[in-house]
C-alpha cells in the first residue's frame, strides 16, 4: 500500500459536481492537491429548488470536464491515484449514479479499489481537512436535508442524540429566504438580509423549546413568517424579518446545544470535549459567534469548518475515503446508490411533534 496514499473523491448527491483529490499526510491531516466544485445554482433558480432530472443532465455533461480540471490543478496523473471515493448516499439516486458510476468505470480501468462514501460523513468528518480532531466528538450537522446532534464515536460509528422532527434547518433559512423574495437558494444571502435589520422587531416562535431533548423543530418559525410577510410592506421590514428570524435560530440552537452537551457528556467521560459544527448552514457567520460562545461557557472546544468546506464538495469525500483505505475498507462494484443512507442506522424514525413526548 501506497506510504502516502492519493484520493479522488466524487461528489453528485445534488446539485453540485465536485471532484477534488487528497493525498496523505505524516501531520494526519491531508493535503487538499484540488477542489472543484461547480454549481447548479443557474439551471435550478427559476423553478425555486432543485429539478431532479435537470440536476442529473447537468452531472452527466461535466463530470468529465470537472475530473479532468482536478486532475490538471493538482499536478498529479492518474497513474498516482490510490483509490476512488464517490458519494453512495443519502441524495438524489439519479444524481448519485452519475458520480457513482463515474467512479466505478475509473476504479476498474485504473485497477485500484472503490470507495462509497455517506454524504453525511463527509460533512461529519469534514473540518478534520484542517484540524486534528480525535474521536469522541459532538457533532452538530446543518445542512439542506438535515438537522442533527450526533455522538461521533468513530469512523462509521455514530450515536444520534437529537435531530430534527420536521425541516431541516437550511430548508428553513431557503424557505424563509423564498416567503421574503430571496431566489433559490436563499441561506447566504438571508443571512445578508439580517446584518440591515432589527432583530427585535419581530417575535418568533421556538418551537420544541422546553421539551424533546435536543431534537429540533422549524416548520412553525416558516408559518410564522408567511403570516407575517402579508403584513410587511417595505424593505427594512423585510431586513428587520430576515434579522429576527436569524436572532431566533441562534438562539434555538444556542439552548438545544447546550441540552446536547449534557446528553453527550453522560455518555462520554473524557476530559477534553470537542463540539463539531458542519454542513451548509454552518458557513452562517451569526450561528458560528453563538455556537462558539455556548460552547466557550459549557467547556467545549468548537470546530467548524473551513467556509470553503461547509457546502457540498469533493474533499470531504476524499477525506473519508482516505479514512477506510487505511483500513482496507473497500466497496464491490455492485454498490447501489442508497437515496436514505443514514449515520446511525439504529436511530428511529422521528418526524411529527407527537413523537418526541
Ligand atoms: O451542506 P449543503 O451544501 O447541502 C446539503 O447537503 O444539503 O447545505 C446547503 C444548505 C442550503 O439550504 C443553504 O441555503 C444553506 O445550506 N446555507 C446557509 C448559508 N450558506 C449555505 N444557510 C444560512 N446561512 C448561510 N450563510
Ligand atoms: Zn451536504
Amino acid at each position: 500500500m501506497n506510504k502516502s496514499p492519493i484520493i479522488l473523491g466524487i461528489e453528485t448527491s445534488c446539485d453540485e459536481t465536485a471532484v477534488s483529490i487528497i493525498q496523505d499526510n505524516e501531520s494526519g491531516i491531508p493535503k487538499i492537491l484540488s477542489n472543484i466544485v461547480s454549481s447548479q445554482f443557474d439551471i435550478h433558480k427559476e423553478f425555486g429548488g432543485v429539478v431532479p432530472e435537470l440536476a442529473a443532465r447537468s452531472h452527466v455533461e461535466k463530470i468529465n470536464l470537472i475530473a479532468k480540471k482536478a486532475l490538471d490543478e493538482s499536478g498529479i496523473t492518474l497513474d498516482k491515484v490510490s483509490a476512488i471515493a464517490a458519494t453512495s448516499g443519502p441524495g438524489l439516486i439519479i444524481c448519485l449514479s452519475v458520480g457513482l458510476n463515474f467512479a466505478k468505470s475509473l476504479s476498474s480501468s485504473l485497477k485500484v479499489p472503490f470507495i462509497g462514501v455517506n454524504h453525511l460523513e463527509g460533512h461529519a468528518l469534514s473540518p478534520k481537512l484542517h484540524t486534528n480532531i480525535s474521536y469522541p466528538y459532538l457533532l452538530l450537522l446543518i445542512s439542506g436535508g438535515h438537522s442533527q446532534f450526533l455522538s461521533v464515536n468513530g469512523l462509521g460509528s455514530y450515536t444520534r442524540l437529537g435531530t430534527t422532527i420536521d425541516d431541516a434547518l437550511g430548508e428553513a433559512f431557503d424557505k424563509t429566504a423564498k416567503l421574503l423574495g430571496i431566489e433559490f437558494p436563499g441561506g447566504p444571502k438571508l443571512e445578508k438580509f439580517a446584518e440591515k435589520g432589527d432583530p427585535n422587531k419581530f417575535k418568533l416562535p421556538k418551537p420544541i423549546i422546553n421539551k424533546g431533548g435536543c431534537n429540533l423543530s422549524f416548520a412553525g418559525l416558516k408559518t410564522a413568517i408567511l403570516r407575517l410577510t402579508k403584513t410587511i410592506k417595505t424593505d427594512q421590514e423585510k431586513y428587520d424579518l430576515a434579522a429576527s428570524f436569524q436572532k431566533t435560530i441562534e438562539e434555538i440552537l444556542y439552548i438545544k446545544s447546550k441540552t446536547a452537551f449534557d446528553e453527550f457528556s453522560k455518555t462520554n467521560s473524557i476530559k477534553d470535549k470537542t463540539f463539531v459544527v458542519a454542513g451548509g448552514v454552518a458557513a452562517n457567520k451569526g450561528i458560528r459567534k453563538k455556537l462558539i460562545e455556548v460552547s466557550d461557557e459549557n467547556n467545549f472546544l468548537s470546530i467548524f469548518p473551513d467556509i470553503k468546506l461547509c457546502g457540498d464538495n469533493a474533499a470531504m469525500i476524499a477525506l473519508v475515503g482516505l479514512e477506510k483505505y487505511k483500513i482496507k475498507k473497500f466497496d464491490n462494484i455492485d454498490l447501489s446508490a442508497s437515496p436514505r443512507l443514514a449515520l446511525d442506522k439504529n436511530a428511529k424514525f422521528l418526524k411529527g411533534s407527537g413523537l418526541i413526548y
